[in-house]
Formats: structure tokens, sequence, C-alpha cells
């Protein structure tokens, strides 16, 4: 049976990294006979110009009936004036939470031919191998109430609720801990349980979970030294249990560890491993429309995409060699140049991916 990819290419950069994608995906489902069926939707900005909704029913109902996701990027200063529900950053949180995709992945893996694009020193980034799982549909993005209100003084008041159930917290925790069971075994869950009840709830389920996971080490850490641990000493971690925010943060800060957020691709997952695939990165507006993204978080987006719904590693393996190749070859897009390199842009980045394919 035909398996269904719903493409929504989004907003500034998205359509352009998305269509390298497109083309890596047609590539690989040609060479190992997967039966794709693409189909297209607007998802953010480009959701709310073409049929006035960041999220359209038309979006979600097509979603809903596709076996895997593709998302470019959303949002940009275009939207800026828009009413705050309309905002595509709206889009796609609402995308995320009607398909329940509560489990984000978000792995840093340091190439070795990019040690030097990091801003830390080569040997603190080397064989650099981070997995951040984090919670996506819960916690202080989703927490009611939340507004900004009048006080009786006259001023005004932004407030927002944090708070995770015991059940929000043992399926992202499952996840979390089974990934580190496939991999080396070590499992930091970051909280800020010194000050954040929520949170103190947190690390008392993800303490219990340990029992049923005796091989895992587990250990906990306050985010504010979690941050700073990263950037002193990241390869002390594997995998990293978060929630919301905090995830949000701390993936920014592993992406750059690894040379650019143009490298890194994520999924968010549902309970039956159905999902959406995007690059961590955002719809960068500044270089919009001139062909010099990155597209390799895209492309690495489909890898995942690949593995973990489609259920085909060999093509997900072919795509992470393919990419290894590229940069081998010393081709480079903006972001990671350095000296020596070929500067491409983002249709020869994907050609040369296609042509290593
Ligand atoms: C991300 C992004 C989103 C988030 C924004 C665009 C709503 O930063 O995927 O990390 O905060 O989750
Ligand atoms: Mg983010």
């Amino acid at each position: 049976m035909a398996k269904k990819v719903l493409i929504l290419p989004g907003d500034n950069i998205g359509p352009e990294i998305v269509a390298e994608a497109v083309k890596v995906l047609q590539r690989v489902d040609q060479k190992y006979k997967l039966d794709i069926e693409l189909d297209y939707a607007h998802l953010g900005g480009a959701g709310l110009d073409a049929e006035g909704s960041p999220c359209p029913a038309q979006t979600l109902a097509k979603a809903r009936q596709s076996d895997a996701i593709l998302l470019g990027a959303v949002g940009g200063p275009q939207w800026d004036d828009v009413e705050r529900h309309l905002r595509p950053e709206k889009g796609l949180l609402t995308i995320r939470s009607e398909l329940d995709l509560f489990g984000n992945l978000r792995p840093a893996i340091m190439y070795p031919q990019l040690a030097h694009a990091s801003s830390l020193k080569p040997e603190f980034v080397s064989g650099l191998d981070i997995l951040i799982v984090r919670e996506l549909v819960g916690g202080i993005y989703f927490g009611e109430p939340r507004g900004i209100r009048t006080l009786e003084d006259g001023q005004r008041e932004g407030y927002n609720t944090y708070k995770y159930n015991e059940s929000e917290i043992r399926r992202i925790g499952k996840m979390a801990f089974e990934a580190a069971m496939v991999r080396n075994k070590r499992l930091c869950s970051v909280d800020k349980s010194n000050v954040l009840e929520a949170t103190v709830l947190w690390r008392e389920v993800i303490s219990d979970m340990a029992a049923d996971y005796p091989e895992v080490e587990l250990r906990h850490m306050y985010v504010d030294n979690a941050a700073m641990q990263l950037v002193m000493n990241p390869k002390q971690f594997d995998v990293v249990v978060t929630g919301n925010m905090f995830g949000d943060i701390l993936s920014d800060t592993a992406a750059m560890l690894t040379g650019s957020i143009g490298m890194l691709p994520s999924a968010s997952l549902d309970k039956n491993s159905g999902g959406m695939y995007e690059p961590c990165h955002g719809s960068a507006p500044d270089i919009a429309g001139q062909s010099i993204a990155n597209p390799l978080a895209t492309i690495l987006s489909v890898a995942m995409m690949l593995r973990y719904s489609l259920n085909a590693p060999e093509a997900a393996n072919a795509i992470e060699q393919a990419v290894s190749v590229v940069l081998d070859n010393g081709l480079r897009t903006a972001d990671i140049q350095t000296e020596g390199c070929k500067l491409v842009g983002t249709v020869e980045m994907g050609d040369a991916v296609v042509a290593a394919l």
C-alpha cells in the first residue's frame, strides 16, 4: 500500500529547503521502491494567506490521513502584526497538539567534517552525539489559564501556567528511557525542581520510572546548570529528557555546538510513531528567497521520517551516508562554510545529496 507523506513547505526559507528534501525523498522512493505518495498543504503564514488560518482545517484533515508529515518552517516578520491566535507559530503549535505529537526527538550530532564550524574548540565537540527528548504538547506552552489581563489598578499582567500531570511525564519519560536503552544508556532529566513544583513532580515521576530500566544510568540536573554544562562539557550527555520550554532552549544550544543549526533534524512523534519531521531551525526570513539556506537539516529530517514512521531504515541510512559524502567532498552552504571548502547554494546542496544517492 502506498505510504502517504504530507508536505508542508511553510514560510520564508521553508519552501526552498523542503523542495530539496522532496527531491531526496523521491530519489530514495525510486531507488528502494518505497511507494510513497506525496500531497501538499499550507501551514503557518502560508496557511493564513491562502486559507485564512495558520492551521487550516484542510491541512489538519490531510495530516490525520497521512503516514508522516514533512514540514519546512513557519513564521516571519510579514505576520508580526496579525492577532496572536492567527500567528504562524500558532499553526505549528496547533498541528503538534491536534496530532498529539508529544515526543520531540532532537539529535545533535557532530559531523567530523564540521568540527571547525562549531563555536567550541574541536576537542570539546568532536564525536558529540546527544539526543534531546523534548515534551512537545504540554507544559507552559499549552497550560491554561493563560493570557494578558488588566488588573484592578489598571495595569496589564501577562500570565501562563506551567503544569504537567503524571501521565504526560510518564509517556515522555518512557520515550527517553527507551531511547537511552538503544544508545549509551545514560539519561539526564532536566528540570527546575529547586523552584517550580511542576518540575518537582517531573523529577519524582522520572525517578520512579528508573526502576523499570535498571541498565540506564539516570541523573537529574537543573536547567540553568544543564545550559552551562552543555557548552562546557557537552560530551557528558547521551540522552536528555525535559519539558517543552526547557527543551526548546537547550536544543538550540545543542544545535549550535554541532556547527550550525542548519544541520539539525527533528522528529515529533505520537504514541504510534506517526510523526511530523522538521528541521530544528526557524524560517530565517533574513535569507529567504536567496537560495542560500542549508537544506541538510530538512534532508536529515527525511531520514528520520523513513526510520521512525515509514519503516525504511535502509533508505534512512543511505540519506545520512549521502550527506556525509557531500560534506567529505567539501561542499558547504554559507552557515557551515570554512576555508578551503566549496560554497554552494540550497539547490546545489540538494542536487549533490541526490547525486550521492
Ligand atoms: C521550535 C520552534 C517553535 C517552538 C516555535 C516556532 C513555536 O522554536 O520548534 O523549536 O517554540 O517550539
Ligand atoms: Mg525552538
